[in-house]
Formats: structure tokens, sequence, C-alpha cells
């Protein structure tokens, strides 16, 4: 039997293992999925455990995308630029990191069928998945990228790999098309982004990484403004799609099945 896992902390809520163990039963695949806490200090020894085939790979979530890099012998391209894994897998005998957040983010976009060409995009925050939003939206052809992060050397220091992004300072609200809150306000009930959306248009898109809760305060908002909202279940999703993908070389099936099992 293979065995899979997804390392982090904290890790209780990481809804991986029940999406790919349901995904192995349902393609007749011999493996199991698993997660584990870890601290920072026990990578090395999760990532010597699939050098040495105890495990046959790994997804790795918050905080350790960034951590799990010097211990890898090959980064994909995507993985490099936004110095970010979530996958890890072996060929010929070598660790790959690679990120499949980044097509997961894109996929889920696609979905919404907003069309992206030419548009403003506002994003909100600058921690771990900030790069793989911003790699997706450069790849899809935005006209441009604009970030506002609380603590804004972090936005700043995005520049490093990013140089077109622009930078403003929290609070401030821009002109955009499509406004994405890429930070951990929403996951309280209270939480509120604090910018005030009143003279908004209807036709922009309101997308939240959150998924769980299903509906924050922000897509609440973005509804009542008329716009449309997604949050980011088919992001999750989708990224697990393509890491099944590169483990399995099996497409597994994304229904409303699988989404009502997953009770997203
Ligand atoms: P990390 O920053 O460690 O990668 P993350 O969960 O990926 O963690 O990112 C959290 C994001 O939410 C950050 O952009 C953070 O802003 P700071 O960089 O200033 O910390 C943002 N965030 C968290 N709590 C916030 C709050 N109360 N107000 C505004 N932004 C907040």
């Amino acid at each position: 039997m293979k065995k899979y896992l997804v390392i982090g902390n904290p890790i209780e809520h990481s809804l991986s293992p029940k999406l790919h163990n349901y995904w192995f039963e349902k393609n007749d695949i011999d493996a199991n999925y698993s997660k584990r806490n870890i601290d920072k200090s026990e990578i090395q020894k999760i990532i010597s455990e699939i050098k040495d085939n105890k495990l046959d790979g790994a997804n790795v979530t918050v905080p350790f995308k960034s951590d799990v890099i010097p211990f890898l012998d090959i980064l994909s391209e995507e993985s490099q630029i936004t110095q970010s894994v979530n996958t890890i897998y072996k060929q010929d005998k070598k660790l790959v990191g690679h990120n499949t957040d980044i097509k997961g983010f894109e996929l889920s976009l696609k979905e919404t069928r907003f069309n992206l060409e030419n548009k403003i995009i506002f994003i909100l925050g600058a921690g771990g998945v900030v790069p793989s939003i911003i790699y997706a939206l450069e790849k899809l052809g935005v006209s441009k990228i604009i970030v506002s992060n609380r603590t804004k050397q972090k936005a700043e220091n995005l520049k490093k790999n990013f140089s077109n992004i622009n930078v403003v300072d929290w609070g401030d609200q821009p002109e955009f098309d499509m406004i994405i809150n890429a930070t951990s306000l929403g996951l309280g009930k209270e939480d509120k982004i604090g910018l005030n959306f009143n003279n908004i248009k209807k036709e922009k898109l309101f997308y939240d990484v959150i998924y769980n809760p299903k509906e924050t305060n922000f897509l609440r908002t973005g509804k009542s403004l008329g716009c449309k909202v997604t949050n980011g279940k088919m992001m999750f999703i989708y990224q697990a799609f393509e890491a099944f993908k590169i483990w399995h070389k099996v497409e597994p099936k994304i229904n409303e099945e699988l989404k009502r099992f997953l009770d997203l």
C-alpha cells in the first residue's frame, strides 16, 4: 500500500486526507493518505522518509511551504519563483518540489468564467499563498496587480520576484475589477477587512481564499453589492487534483457528489 500525507501546523482541520482517500477508493488505488502535525525541526525526518520509500509523497501546508525547500533535490519553476512547495514527489530517486496551488487557483478562476484579460486585480494580504496567486494572474494576462498588506514591507518584498506589482498602504482602496482576500481575516466570525466598498459597481469579482467558513464577511459584502463571489473551495480541490495527477497519473473526478462528501 502506498502512503501519502500532508504536513503542517496546525493540521487538524485539513480536508486533504478526506479528499485523497475518497479518490483512492473511487479509482481503486491501494494507498492511504494521512495528516501529521509537525514542528519545523521534523521536516528533515519526514523528507528522509520519502527518500527511503517509507512514504510515497507529501503535501505541505502552512507554515512550511518554504521551509521544505532546502531539503529537496529539484524544484519546479513554479516552486522556485514562488518559493513555495505544496507537493513533493519522487522522480528517478530524486525528490521534486512542486507548487500545485498556482494551477489550483487558475482552474478555480476559470470556473468562475470571469474574464480577467486587461483587468485590475487587488490582492489583500502578502502571506504564503500570495506568490502563487500573483504567478497565476500574471500568466493569465491581467493588466495590473495591486497588493495591500497590514505589514507593508511584506508586500514590498514580493517585488523581488514579481517586479511589476504595485503596493499600496493597508486601508487604501484603489480601483479594481477583482478583489482577493488572501489574509486570514474571515476565519473568525467577527473578522472584518475594514474597507468601505459602498461605491462599487456590480460587475466585480470578490474571491476569498478561505473556504471554511463558506461565506466570510468579505464575501457577504461582495454579495450584498450584487458582485460575483467565490470562496477558496475550488482552489483547494484543484490543487489536490493536480497533486493526485502527478502521484498517480490518474485524473480524479470532481463532481457534485464529491463536493457534498467534503461538505464544502
Ligand atoms: P504568513 O504571513 O505566515 O504566511 P498567512 O496565514 O499566509 O501567514 O498570512 C496571513 C495574512 O493575513 C498576512 O498577510 C497577514 O498580514 P501581516 O503580514 O501584516 O501579518 C494577514 N493578517 C492576519 N491578521 C490580520 C489582521 N488582523 N489584519 C490585517 N491583516 C491580517
